[in-house]
């Protein structure tokens, strides 16, 4: 090993630096004073990765399932291509509705190469009666149209580091959407891993990209899909519930990561499902955003507060709002209802993007969509996406920022 001599800095060396200084002031003096770009390569290229905003036309209406699920397949306004994603992102749909700004993420139900042919698809399912703006859409949009994005959000994507070879995709109803992606991203070429689709539906008519996902499965290897059917018995596809047997069915040996993206519901029984299967943590993840509502389904809910409106006041910049805020539905949700467009994202509790200060009153908050880091919570901040009122409150949020 080599000798390294530190030597202790002395009074040249001081001298030196002054000197030093001194030459630099004089270039810097010399130097003329220019203007700075406007625009600088970097940042363009930045902006067009990561667009706070994208418009679109509406080019194609595609009706699916029942009826009540609609593809919208949606092409750059100016021309551009939209913002290439990871294949699982969403983007926040922004909607004017009677002057309020509503706004709803929405899973990108297409591969990210669709992006280099300037357009991309949204798939929206109507639900009945929480949805606020699923209802909207399907009464109003239609091609031609206008309709406005942010940029690709979230992080239920496949990551080499992170999840195993090999992933068991665990979808139910509409949550197909993402894993539809990642079966188009490995066709592709975007992305590389094995993919085993579990799709529950009641019945086969309830199935979504059937044929979409036949074509993927003749062009590429690497991704098999098997129906399974809560309500009926077909052909070809399995029956009853997607369990800890059936996966490990179709996982076979070795490791396995499993995504899940459904509802509530699900992954309720899933939870349980994969504490059977052993499953380490990293292993187990699931696609969360929007599904925050009805808080009394959640463990630890004050059942008191259910069916109550409460006073929520907001202090946003100099501004002091005064509103109603119903128990059952989150804070963000009030906010919308009284025409206020705070700052949000994921709308699932994870991204922080609403992260707000309580100032006085309680909240619940359900563990699972509890995303706040533990300095957050020590200094009373929420994420009034993911939290309801169990009383009066008063809470501090930021402007809105795309
Ligand atoms: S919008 Fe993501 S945490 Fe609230």
């Amino acid at each position: 090993m080599a000798n390294v001599h530190i030597k202790p800095i002395g009074l040249l060396d001081m001298l030196y630096f002054k000197s030093k200084k001194v030459k630099r002031d004089s270039i810097i003096d010399a130097t003329a004073v220019k203007e700075l770009k406007a625009d600088y390569e970097s940042n363009i290229k930045a902006h067009e990765r990561h667009p706070g905003n994208q418009e679109f036309v509406i080019e194609d209406i595609i009706i699916r399932g029942r009826g009540d699920v609609r593809s919208y397949v949606l092409r750059k306004k100016d021309g551009t291509n939209p913002a290439f994603f990871r294949a699982g992102q969403f983007v926040v749909l922004r909607q004017m509705i009677d002057g309020k700004l509503i706004c709803r993420p929405v899973t990108l139900s297409c591969g990210p190469s669709m992006t280099l042919e300037g357009k991309c698809m949204v798939t929206v399912k109507r639900v009945e009666p929480d949805g606020f703006l699923s209802g909207y859409i399907h009464d109003n949009w239609k091609i031609g149209d206008t309709i406005e994005t942010s940029g690709p959000q979230g992080t239920f994507y496949y990551e080499g580091i992170r999840d195993a070879e090999k992933v068991i995709a665990v979808a139910g109803g509409s949550g197909i959407t993402p894993v539809f992606s990642m079966a188009c991203a490995i066709a592709d070429g975007d992305e590389d891993f094995d993919l085993t689709v579990l799709y529950g539906s009641r019945t086969r008519d309830d199935v979504l990209f059937e044929e979409e996902f036949a074509e993927i499965m003749k062009k590429t290897g690497k991704v098999r899909v098997i129906n399974v059917l809560s309500e009926e018995e077909d052909e070809g596809c399995e029956h009853g519930f997607i369990t800890a047997d059936l996966i490990r069915k179709y996982a076979g040996e070795g490791t396995f990561s499993v995504f899940a993206a459904g509802s509530k519901g699900m992954y309720d029984f899933l939870d349980g499902e994969a504490e059977k299967l052993g499953l380490k943590k990293k292993y187990y993840r699931k696609e969360l955003y929007d599904n925050v509502s009805r808080p009394w389904e959640y463990e630890g809910y004050p059942m008191e507060a259910k069916d109550k409106t409460f006073n929520l006041k907001i202090k946003m910049c100099d501004k002091v709002f005064d509103i109603p805020c119903a128990a059952n539905e989150n804070i963000m949700v009030a906010l919308e209802r009284a025409g206020i467009a705070g700052p949000n994202r994921c709308r699932g509790g994870i991204c922080g993007w609403c992260r707000s200060r309580l100032l006085e009153g309680t909240v619940f908050i359900p563990e699972e969509t509890d995303g706040r880091r533990a300095k957050d919570k020590e200094l009373g901040y929420i994420h009034p996406c993911a939290s309801f009122a169990t009383g009066n409150i008063y809470i501090e949020m930021p402007n809105r920022r795309n």
